[in-house]
């Protein structure tokens, strides 16, 4: 119990304390906590980049695959950002002139990290984030087959990356609760595993394949109603990959 909340949450943990004693007081106390919460802001903003990267044209265009570029998102907690040296090498060869890739060509010549000349900082921005009170994993998810794009939106459609739902508590318990109605499994490729049906979607996108309902409507980063039959198989996957439905939303699970 001793390392349950980070001093963060504990601040807040108390300023949640008070406000059940004090309501008044406690609710603006805890309205200021919430509406200063990164969760809260900038959904569907593009945010300014040190440079115009853009996910339509690398990943769907030209078909890359995310683990190219963040590469420890299916073995760590942290999907991870691309390196300088990642980018050239292509940009060592192909648009090489580009005055939108200097930030990039410069990186590399000094071997230091890429520039955000404009704001006087380096490295990319992030857009999606949580709490430092938060534990959050990227790689259980995954090999669960849960879809960048059921957290991320339509990412592989953006030309500049915008973050595309607020990450409230109450919207990860949601799926905690009732996590069949995300799992599913690729009629027209069963073999595939989880994880590998989570890439597989991005080349069927690439590639003009047939998309069923649910795929579609992650294609658009829209919520999608499962039918019954859907609800039934995702109960089944729950069951075979032996998900603990009962404890996966007791605070522990993401306070620890
Ligand atoms: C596998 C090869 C490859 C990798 C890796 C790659 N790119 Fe590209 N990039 C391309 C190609 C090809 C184009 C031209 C695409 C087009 O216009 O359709 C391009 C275009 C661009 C452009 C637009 C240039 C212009 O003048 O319009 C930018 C900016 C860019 N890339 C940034 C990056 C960054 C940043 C990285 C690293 C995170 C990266 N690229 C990694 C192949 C790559
Ligand atoms: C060629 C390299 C490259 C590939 C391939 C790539 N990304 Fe990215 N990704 C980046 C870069 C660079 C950024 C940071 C700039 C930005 O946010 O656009 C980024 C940012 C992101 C972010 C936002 C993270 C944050 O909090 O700022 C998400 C989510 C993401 N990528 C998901 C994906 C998914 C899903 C795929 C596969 C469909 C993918 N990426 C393929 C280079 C890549
Ligand atoms: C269950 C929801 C969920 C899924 C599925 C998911 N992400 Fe994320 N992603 C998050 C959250 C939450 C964060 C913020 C993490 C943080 O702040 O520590 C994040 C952050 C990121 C970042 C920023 C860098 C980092 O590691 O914090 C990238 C890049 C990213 N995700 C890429 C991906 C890719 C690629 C996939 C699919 C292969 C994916 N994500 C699947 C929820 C998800
Ligand atoms: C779209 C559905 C979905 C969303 C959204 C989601 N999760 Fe999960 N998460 C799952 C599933 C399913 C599992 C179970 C994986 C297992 O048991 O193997 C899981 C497992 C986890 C685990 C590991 C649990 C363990 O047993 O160790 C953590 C930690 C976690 N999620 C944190 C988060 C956080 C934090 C958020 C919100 C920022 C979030 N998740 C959002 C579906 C989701
Ligand atoms: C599935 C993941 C998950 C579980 C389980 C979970 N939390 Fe959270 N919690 C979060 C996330 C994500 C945030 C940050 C939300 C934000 O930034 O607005 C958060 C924020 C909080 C906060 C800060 C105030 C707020 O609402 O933003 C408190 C206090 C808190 N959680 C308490 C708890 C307690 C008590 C439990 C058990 C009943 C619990 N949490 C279970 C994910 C989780």
């Amino acid at each position: 119990m001793a390392r349950l909340f980070s001093p963060v949450a504990n601040t807040i943990a108390r300023a949640s304390l008070v406000a059940a004693v004090a309501i008044p007081v406690g609710a603006i106390v805890m309205g200021s906590v919430i509406s200063r919460s990164p969760a809260n802001t900038n959904v569907g903003i593009a945010v300014d980049q040190p440079v115009p990267f853009s996910h339509a044209h690398h990943a769907t265009e030209l078909g890359i695959d995310c683990r190219y570029c963040h590469t420890s998102v299916t073995k760590s907690s942290s999907a991870g950002m691309p390196s300088t040296e990642t980018c050239m090498s292509c940009h060592s060869q192909i648009w090489t002139d580009s005055p939108l890739l200097e930030p990039v060509r410069k990186s590399w010549a000094e071997g230091k990290p890429i520039e955000f000349a404009a704001k006087n900082d380096v490295g990319w921005v992030k857009v999606a984030k949580v709490p430092e009170f938060v534990y959050f994993n990227h790689s259980i998810h995954i090999a669960r087959g849960i879809s960048c794009n059921e957290c991320h939106g339509n990412i592989q459609e953006q030309h500049m990356t915008a973050k595309s739902k607020p990450f409230f508590m109450k919207w990860c318990l949601d799926c905690h609760r009732k996590p069949e109605r995300v799992l599913y499994t690729d009629e027209q490729q069963p073999e595939l595993t989880p994880q590998e049906k989570v890439f597989a979607f991005y080349r069927k996108i690439q590639e003009g394949s047939r998309l069923s309902a649910r795929e579609m409507a992650l294609k658009k980063g829209r919520d999608y109603q499962p039918t019954a039959e859907e609800l039934r198989k995702g109960r089944e996957l729950v069951q075979k990959m032996d998900i603990q439905v009962k404890t996966l939303s007791d605070c522990y699970i993401c306070h620890r």
